[in-house]
Order: C-alpha cells, then sequence, then structure tokens
C-alpha cells in the first residue's frame, strides 16, 4: 500500500481539502493516522467492522483490545452508548478534550471495535482538524494511538511514519501534539466512576467533579498471574525501550548521586533541564543526558516522554535511568506510562 501524506498548514481552505480527502478514504473503509491534542490516533469508520478490523492488522494489534472512538461532539456519544447523568457531568467539565468515558454500548458499535465488551470507550477531542475530520466523515472514528504494537504513541507524524508507512492510505501532519501523553480513561459502567487510566485531566480533578472515583490496580502496580486490568490495553507491556530502564525511587538528590556512580559507555539518563550540567560535570557524555524539562514543568515532562523514549532506541543505549515521577496531578500519568517502560524495574535509593 503507498501511504499518502499530507501536511496541514495555515491555509484553512487547503487544510479542509486534505480533510475532505481524508474523511472520503474513512467512509471508503480506509485507514487514516491523524492528530489530535494527546497523541496521533490511526483511525477507521467504527461503524464498519472490517474497517476496523484492518486497524488491528495495520498495527499488529492483540483483537482482545478494544478501541476508542471519537466523536465531533458530546451529544453525539447517546447514538452509540446508553449515556447516564455522569457522562453530562463530565461531557461538560472536559469535552471536547483528553477524556474517553467508558459506557455500556448499543448495538450498532461492532464487537470488532469493542474487542468482544459491552461497553464503549467514547472520546471527543479538541484538536480542530480531528473533529472537523470526524465531522466530514459523518462516522464517529474508531482509532487508537498510531503506532506500532508495544512502541510508544506517536507524538509526532515522523514517528507514525516509522511505523506505519506502507500500512495505512493516509499520514496527516498536524505538527507535534501538544500533550503527548494519551487521554484519561474513566469507566462510568460499574459501581464507582473508576480511573483506568490516568492524564491531562487529573485523578484530582475527577474526584472534585464526583467525590470519589476509583483507581483501578493496574495504573500503579503490576498485576499479579490471573489478575486482569479494566482496560484490556494495560495489560500489555508498553513502551518498553530495547535497552532496560532503572526508575529511582528517591528526592532529586538522591537521584543524581546514584546515577553519577552508573555513569560508562552506554549509560543515558533521563533528567530535568536543571541536572545536565551536573551530570556531564561527573562524567555522562552530554549526548547521554536526555532532558524531559524544567523540573518543575511537568506539562513539558508529558510532551517529551515518548519522542524520548524513540530516541532512546535510536542511539543504542546499553542502560537507561529515570527518577520515578511522583503519583499526583498529571505527574500520575507520567508514572503509570515510565513504570510500564521500565517493566517496573524501581530501585529505591536513600542517602546515608
Ligand atoms: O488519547 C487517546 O486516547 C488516543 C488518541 C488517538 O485518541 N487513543 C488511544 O487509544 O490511546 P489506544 O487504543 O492506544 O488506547 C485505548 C485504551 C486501551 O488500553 C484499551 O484497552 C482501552 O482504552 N479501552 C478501549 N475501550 C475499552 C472498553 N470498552 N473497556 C475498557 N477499556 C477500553
Ligand atoms: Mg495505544
Amino acid at each position: 500500500m503507498i501511504t499518502e501524506t499530507a501536511v496541514l498548514t495555515a491555509n484553512n481552505e487547503e487544510n479542509e481539502k486534505i480533510l475532505s480527502r481524508a474523511a472520503e478514504i474513512i467512509r471508503s473503509g480506509g485507514l487514516v493516522a491523524f492528530p489530535t491534542e494527546t497523541v496521533y490516533g490511526l483511525g477507521a469508520s467504527a461503524l464498519d467492522a472490517d474497517a476496523a478490523a484492518k486497524i488491528y492488522a495495520a498495527k499488529g494489534r492483540p483483537s482482545d483490545n478494544p478501541l476508542i472512538i471519537h466523536l465531533a461532539k458530546a451529544s453525539d456519544a447517546a447514538k452509540y452508548a446508553y449515556v447516564t447523568d455522569a457522562y453530562e457531568k463530565l461531557a461538560g467539565a472536559f469535552m471536547p478534550g483528553p477524556l474517553t468515558v467508558i459506557m455500556k454500548k448499543k448495538e450498532n458499535i461492532p464487537d470488532t471495535v469493542t474487542g468482544g465488551l459491552d461497553s464503549v470507550a467514547v472520546r471527543v477531542p479538541s484538536n480542530p482538524a480531528a473533529r472537523r475530520l470526524i465531522e466530514l466523515a459523518g462516522v464517529p472514528i474508531a482509532a487508537p494511538s498510531a503506532n506500532l504494537s508495544g512502541k510508544p504513541s506517536p507524538t509526532s507524524a515522523a514517528h507514525v511514519t516509522e511505523d506505519l508507512n506502507g500500512r495505512v492510505d493516509m499520514i496527516i501532519d498536524g505538527g507535534s501534539t501538544q500533550i503527548g501523553l494519551e487521554s484519561t480513561i474513566i469507566k462510568l459502567d460499574c459501581e464507582k466512576p473508576t480511573l483506568l487510566r490516568p492524564g491531562r485531566v487529573t485523578l484530582e480533578q475527577l474526584t472534585d467533579l464526583f467525590g470519589e472515583v476509583a483507581l483501578d490496580k493496574a495504573v500503579t502496580q503490576k498485576l499479579t498471574f490471573g489478575e486482569r486490568p479494566l482496560a484490556p490495553g494495560m495489560k500489555y507491556r508498553h513502551y518498553a525501550p530495547s535497552a532496560p530502564l532503572t526508575l529511582v525511587d528517591g528526592t532529586d538528590e538522591d537521584f543524581i548521586g546514584y546515577v553519577i556512580g552508573k555513569s560508562g559507555d552506554g549509560v543515558a539518563v533521563i533528567a530535568c533541564d536543571e541536572d545536565k550540567e551536573r551530570l556531564i560535570n561527573a562524567g555522562f557524555m552530554p549526548e547521554n543526558v536526555l532532558t524531559l524539562g524544567a523540573r518543575a514543568d511537568v506539562v513539558s515532562h508529558a510532551a517529551s516522554l515518548f519522542a524520548l523514549l524513540r530516541t532512546c532506541d535510536e542511539r543504542n543505549f546499553t542502560n537507561l535511568y529515570a527518577k520515578l515521577p511522583a503519583r499526583e496531578g498529571l505527574s500520575l500519568a507520567l508514572y503509570n506510562r515510565i513504570i510500564k517502560a521500565a517493566g517496573y524495574n524501581v530501585i529505591t535509593v536513600t542517602r546515608k
């Protein structure tokens, strides 16, 4: 398959042509990768079981891992799911935006899309090109992240090309995604609203809205044999760089002190801007110090993480070290992604 790549620009008329062409591909059962505010998505018509099946094939994705359906507006959810007051509350507070809501599904969504589950995940992206594409397609768009299964989610069109060139009909290049981590997922078709995947919409914000929100164990902990996460996708080893990644649990000082003792040829550190000079002075090659942004700028850490994990693979490092993020706010999302990338390999360091 030849993949067409089209770049969005400041020219609205041109963009409209690109999005109309993409919408036509979606309507006729093809695959289009498109930007959202979180990560790039790999889209197909959510009403077409055969088209959805192509998504699994292109990504190499296990067929029991359901897809999120993307809508142009929050009120469209009632066509595909049994919406509740809790949904209306979430929609009012966070839609369009980086939030996915799981509810009981209606018959019109094929089993291929939901991996055979009786629930469906719904999201209204805030990226204007994504919303316009859905509008023009006239159907909900089923879209997982547009990476090969097991790779970090793509935050640029170049990442999508790296993984899916020749496997999809079209890639829409809308530049780097702002948030850089996938949407927050909350499940409503259960006793208490339950957070399945943390993201830019935080557990604290959701708790403010509902009073109480449960946290699925798979968000922070490795499940033991036989345990199942509520989001099937959370059981797969995601984002794992090819070099082993060790997370250091301790203060910033403990972390720096610990990694300085590890410096060597293939050893790389994922750190903050403020740490760079000290690590270099302690013997690290500048190219072995990868930075996520300023220490206090968690938004930048989120935006940088996935691109940085891809860089680690390109550079053939032998060992990677990073600090374990805090389990609060947006940082909980970083914690969740990086602890999976590390295969739960955490070392606790305390200064003597
Ligand atoms: O930000 C995002 O959510 C991006 C963009 C493209 O919208 N999409 C995304 O999709 O991250 P994906 O497929 O990579 O992750 C979706 C997660 C998976 O872990 C999947 O198992 C879970 O959502 N999921 C989808 N439908 C579900 C359902 N009905 N019940 C439980 N989990 C579900
Ligand atoms: Mg994904």
